[in-house]
């Protein structure tokens, strides 16, 4: 009867306690990972992992009780707009689920405080940075513009990542616009880039093959040519898009320019 007695009163201490961590795994954890995931992770996640949200959440946010007020908003009322998370990842994983009335506010604002003093975590801020910086290698690599300076942003791109955002506020109308202006740019890009990479390999055999340069000097002049269209359609696509963007949207989009 004693050790029935103990064992029930432990375990209500237990039920009981309430620290950051154990409030956050009973809560959150069945969908954020707290740990820190890698990126083969990431398409059997249910949810961005808690480093991700913390990161994304610190790039644009900086004052604390600003971080904590959106925190405890989000998982009452979530909905896209607000979101600080990618466009394009809320929509792979769909609007997070309200949590209003099953986590008391009380509890949220322990939560948040956790959140805000654990996350993310240097592993996960170094590990983004390496992923970013494999990233531009890798886009350079297969670049077929011929600046690749990062002065010169891809507009497009991150105005899918920030499309439903709220702060960005794209009208139906704005969005219409920028919807043609990338279809033209990508089937412009993507049809002189399979150009660029035939004659690529046609230069590189004639090399690996030992035969004279002067073979592949049409080749090289022809990829030299088709280059300087593809840039010229970068250009283009960056001043029709921020034709139709205001200056406070740009303002907006700077940020996330990576
Ligand atoms: C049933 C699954 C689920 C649970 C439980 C859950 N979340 Fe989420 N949460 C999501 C999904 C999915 C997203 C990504 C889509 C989105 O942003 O709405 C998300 C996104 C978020 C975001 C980022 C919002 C943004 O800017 O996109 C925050 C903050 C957040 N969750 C906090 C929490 C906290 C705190 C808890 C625990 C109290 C929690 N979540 C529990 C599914 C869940």
């Amino acid at each position: 009867m004693k050790k029935t007695l103990l064992l029930l009163s432990l375990t209500s201490s237990l039920m009981f306690a309430s620290t950051g961590a154990d409030l956050t795994k009973n809560n959150c954890a069945s969908c954020h990972m707290l740990t820190t995931p890698t990126p083969d992770m990431i398409p059997t996640m249910k949810a961005p992992a808690m480093d991700a949200i913390m990161f994304h959440i610190n790039l644009v946010m900086q004052d604390k009780k600003e971080i904590k007020d959106f925190i405890l908003d989000y998982v009452q009322y979530p909905k896209a707009s607000k979101t600080v998370c990618e466009s394009n990842k809320v929509q792979g994983f769909g609007v997070m689920p309200s949590l209003k009335g099953k986590v008391s506010e009380k509890d949220l604002a322990i939560i948040a405080d956790h959140m805000m003093a654990n996350f993310p975590t240097p592993e996960f801020v170094a590990m983004i940075k390496e992923v970013q910086k494999n990233d531009k290698i890798n886009a350079l690599q297969d670049s077929p513009f011929l600046i690749n300076q990062e002065n010169l942003p891809h507009f497009t791109g991150l105005l899918v990542k920030n499309w439903d955002k709220a702060g960005l506020g794209l009208t139906d109308e704005q969005k219409e616009k920028l919807l043609v202006v990338r279809k033209e740019t990508k089937k412009g890009v993507g049809k002189l880039k399979i150009q660029i990479d035939t004659l690529e390999s046609e230069v590189i055999d004639a090399m690996i093959d030992r035969e004279a340069p002067s073979t592949v000097a049409s080749q090289v002049d022809e990829i030299a040519k088709l280059k300087a269209e593809v840039t010229k359609i970068h250009l283009k696509c960056i001043a029709n898009t921020t034709a139709i963007l205001s200056d406070e949207q740009i303002e907006f989009l700077l940020p996330f320019w990576e």
